[in-house]
């Protein structure tokens, strides 16, 4: 490993233990990685081909909600330690390359569309030097990794390729980037990937010195790991909600039972929460793409199951709208309709695949009134759905509502007063999507208070 190192060694032996690092794509993955790697000491650019995100991101502004994200940008930029640039030529100068690019579902398919990850590549081979490392973060499909490497070492042979999949929840994208649950490096075998490994621990030398688990592997098992845990979580999210329709047939109530066999520590209480199911830029594209994968390596009844998780998950949408209808004593034509959240779950701008998106549109789709409200969302969601009808505030958005339906459990509509909002409604009814409310407490408060999974 160190006669590896020794080939370069003037640019590794720095006074600091700083990094050099260029973040190639500046979306919600790299625009917080690259603010999270010049907040824990490293030189960082970060390139993206959109100028006015650059030109956002240069400011010091974040392009999209994020707590924390402000904060670290701002101090980067201070610093001098965080730049922001759509000229390639400046990514040369760094020692380590991210790949934080998207790989969105591909149009009418269920496989990820590879794009934009490998022009990133392609742009960056041409600036590489002698040993310099570039790191994948991007979620890709099993086999990209070493597609790329073959690739990389034909151009640069003394670089190493990294498989480094980022597990960031949005909402908590700053701390889960700083302090993560595990760090997971794909690497190749000898020298190289063994020098690899002390550059990425160098690049996180504050997580490993605070004791991080870090798993060392193959390019397969990092790049599976991700799409696994994507997988795993989906397959928890719709088991709960699974059981969430046998208890609506039976009488049951789902957020006891999730409580109850949550207590059981091998299963656990989290991402159990039963309702209108997960939505977002990863987890359904996510369990697509490697359903897709699995059927072009031949195994696709190995994750047959993840097609039952999708369509239990879709399901719930669709019993939502129901539901509405239910409580509407039958007809929700030409019915007020107040939906509280618009992002794909709380602490996020984001709507992308957002289920309370998808039952708004459902609702005004066959006739309801509906008017949409989100504390951070409106702007995203108007841009996606412009035929939708949006509320700066609930007191506008429930205005002589009919029925009010809790889609996104921002803690604000939570924290909400049933007695003081009973005051503005036409009709005290409340749907709670996300099983959030303390039911007993809207129902003192003369409420019809109806939920998904429960009586
Ligand atoms: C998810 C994973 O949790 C991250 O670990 C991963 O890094 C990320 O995808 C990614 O691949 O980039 P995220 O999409 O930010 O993160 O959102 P989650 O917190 O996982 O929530 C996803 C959806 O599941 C939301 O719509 C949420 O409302 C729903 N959900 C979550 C439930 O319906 N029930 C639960 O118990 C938990």
């Amino acid at each position: 490993m160190m006669a590896e190192m020794d080939e370069h060694p003037s640019r590794w032996e720095t006074p600091t233990d700083a990094v050099s690092i260029s973040v190639i794509g500046c979306g919600y993955l790299g625009a917080v990685h690259a603010a999270a790697m010049a907040a824990l000491g490293h030189d960082v650019v970060g390139l993206d081909v959109d100028a006015a995100k650059i030109a956002e991101l240069a400011a010091g502004q974040a392009p999209f909600f994020e707590p924390g994200l402000t904060e670290i940008l701002a101090e980067g930029a201070r610093t001098g330690q965080l730049r922001f640039t759509t000229d390639l030529g400046s990514v040369a100068a760094a020692q380590v390359h991210f790949i934080c690019v998207g790989t969105p579902q591909r149009r009418g398919e269920n496989s990820a569309d590879l794009r934009h990850v490998d022009a990133a590549f392609h742009q960056l081979l041409p600036q590489l030097k002698p040993g310099d490392v570039v790191v994948g973060k991007s979620t890709v499909p099993v086999g990209t990794a070493e597609r790329l490497a073959e690739l990389l070492r034909s151009v640069e042979p003394t670089a190493t390729l990294v498989w480094n999949p980022e597990f960031l929840r949005e909402g908590h994208a700053v701390k889960d980037t700083l302090s993560p649950d595990r760090l997971v490096y794909g690497v190749p075998e000898g020298p190289a990937g063994e020098r690899a490994v002390t550059v990425l621990n160098r690049v996180y030398a504050k997580a490993v010195a605070n004791g991080v688990p870090v798993v060392v592997t193959d390019y397969a098992t990092a790049q599976l790991v991700k799409v696994a845990a994507n997988s795993f979580l989906a397959t928890k999210i719709s088991f709960i909600n699974a059981m969430a329709e046998l208890c609506e047939v039976t009488g049951g109530d789902v957020v006891q039972l999730a409580d109850a066999i949550g207590y059981d520590a091998r299963i656990g209480r989290r991402f159990l929460n039963a309702g209108l199911g997960f939505g977002g830029g990863c987890l359904p594209k996510d369990i697509r793409a490697f359903m897709a994968r699995a059927g072009e390596l031949g195994v696709d009844q190995a994750l047959t199951f993840l097609r039952e998780v999708d369509a239990i998950n879709l399901r719930r949408r669709v019993r939502m709208v129901d539901l509405a209808r239910e409580v509407c004593e039958g007809s929700i034509v030409g019915r007020r309709i107040a939906v509280l959240g618009a992002a794909f779950k709380p602490d996020s701008d984001d709507v992308r695949d957002s289920p309370a998106l998808s039952v708004a549109a459902q609702m005004t789709l066959q006739g309801a009134e509906v008017v949409v409200t989100d504390p951070e969302a409106i702007a995203n969601a108007s841009a996606k759905w412009p035929d939708l009808v949006f509320a700066e505030t609930v007191d506008e958005a429930v205005q002589d509502a009919e029925l009010v339906l809790l889609l996104t459990e921002w803690p604000e509509y939570v924290a909400l007063d049933p007695h003081e909002l009973r005051t503005r409604v036409a009709r005290p009814r409340m749907l709670d999507g996300r099983n959030a409310l303390d039911a007993a407490r809207w129902r003192a408060a003369g409420w019809t208070y109806r939920a998904l999974g429960r009586r």
